[in-house]
C-alpha cells in the first residue's frame, strides 16, 4: 500500500484511493452479497431503510442490527424482485459472515487504519449498499459521527466502490474541509426509541459540493465529521458499494449510541 497523504486528509476530510480493492475482491463481495440475498426470506413485511422517514427507527429489526446481518428495502421498491429492491444489508457483516470478515480484515486495510493513526482500531459497522438502478434513494447531507459517536470523534468510513460510481448513479458528494466544523446532530437511543438531537445548529459551510466519481475498487476514506451525501440513482446501472466504519478503542463509546453490541464484542483487524 502506498502511504496515504495525511496532509491532504487533514485538509479535506477525505481521501480517494483509486484501485485499492482488487477486482477479484470486488467480485467476491458482490457474489457473496448475492448469495446472502438469495437466502434471505423477507416474509410478509419489508423493512424499509430511509434517512428521511424515522418510522423505521422504532423497528427492533433495525435497532438490533448492529450485531446481526439484516436486510433493508428501498422506500420506492414496489414490485421489484428482492435483489433489485434492497437498499442495504447491515450492520455486522464483517463479524458474522466469513467472506466479509476476510475481505474486511485483510492486512492492507489494517495498514491503512494504522497509517491514519488508529491505535486500537475497532471494526464497528459494515454495510453493503445497493443504490439500485432507477430506485436507489438519495442519502441526505450528514456526518457519520451523528450515527456513530465517540468522544473524541474517531469514526472513520472506508467506502469502497464495487461498481463504477458517477454523477448519474449516485456517487458520493462531499464538502471538502467541512469536517473541521462541529458535529451537528446525534442519532441516539432514548427510552428504547431512536431520536435525533441537534447539538449545534451551525449550517453546512457555503462551499461547492464535490462529486467523488469513483471507479470500481476505489476506496474513499471519510472523516466521521465530514458532511457527505449521495444523489438518487436514476440510471439503469447499479451502484453497489461496501462501507466499513471504524472507531478507536481509546475513545469513549457512549451507551446511548444506536449501535450497541451487548453479545458481540467489537474486534479489531486481528
Ligand atoms: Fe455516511
Amino acid at each position: 500500500m502506498s502511504t496515504p497523504d495525511l496532509a491532504v486528509y487533514a485538509r479535506d476530510g477525505f481521501l480517494v484511493l483509486e484501485g485499492f480493492l482488487p477486482p477479484a475482491d470486488c467480485d467476491v463481495l458482490q457474489a457473496r452479497a448475492a448469495e446472502l440475498v438469495a437466502a434471505f426470506d423477507p416474509g410478509p413485511v419489508r423493512t424499509v431503510f430511509s434517512t428521511r422517514d424515522q418510522g423505521h427507527a422504532r423497528d427492533l429489526y433495525f435497532q438490533e442490527s448492529g450485531s446481526a446481518i439484516r436486510f433493508f428495502f428501498e422506500e420506492q421498491a414496489t414490485d421489484q424482485p428482492v435483489p433489485l429492491a434492497l437498499n442495504k444489508i447491515g450492520h455486522a457483516l464483517h463479524d458474522l459472515d466469513p467472506v466479509f470478515d476476510r475481505i474486511s480484515r485483510q492486512p492492507r486495510l489494517a495498514e491503512l487504519a494504522n497509517a491514519l493513526g488508529f491505535a486500537q482500531p475497532l471494526l464497528l459497522q459494515s454495510m453493503y449498499l445497493f443504490k439500485q438502478p432507477q430506485i436507489g434513494a438519495e442519502v441526505g447531507w450528514h456526518q457519520d459521527a451523528t450515527y456513530l459517536h465517540t468522544s473524541p470523534s474517531t469514526v472513520t468510513g472506508f467506502w469502497i466502490a464495487l461498481d463504477d460510481a458517477d454523477r448519474d448513479n449516485g456517487c458520493l458528494t462531499v464538502l471538502p474541509g467541512a469536517h473541521r466544523g462541529p458535529l451537528r446532530q446525534r442519532f441516539l437511543r432514548e427510552n428504547g426509541r431512536m431520536v435525533i438531537r441537534t447539538l449545534d445548529a451551525t449550517p453546512w459551510p457555503d462551499i461547492p459540493p464535490v462529486a467523488l466519481e469513483a471507479r470500481r475498487g476505489t476506496l474513499v476514506v471519510l472523516d466521521g465529521l465530514l458532511p457527505h451525501a449521495s444523489a438518487p440513482n436514476r440510471s439503469s446501472r447499479a451502484r453497489h458499494a461496501y462501507a466499513l466504519h471504524l472507531v478507536d478503542g481509546r475513545a469513549d463509546y457512549p451507551a446511548d449510541n444506536w449501535l450497541q453490541r451487548p453479545d458481540l464484542p467489537l474486534r479489531g483487524f486481528a
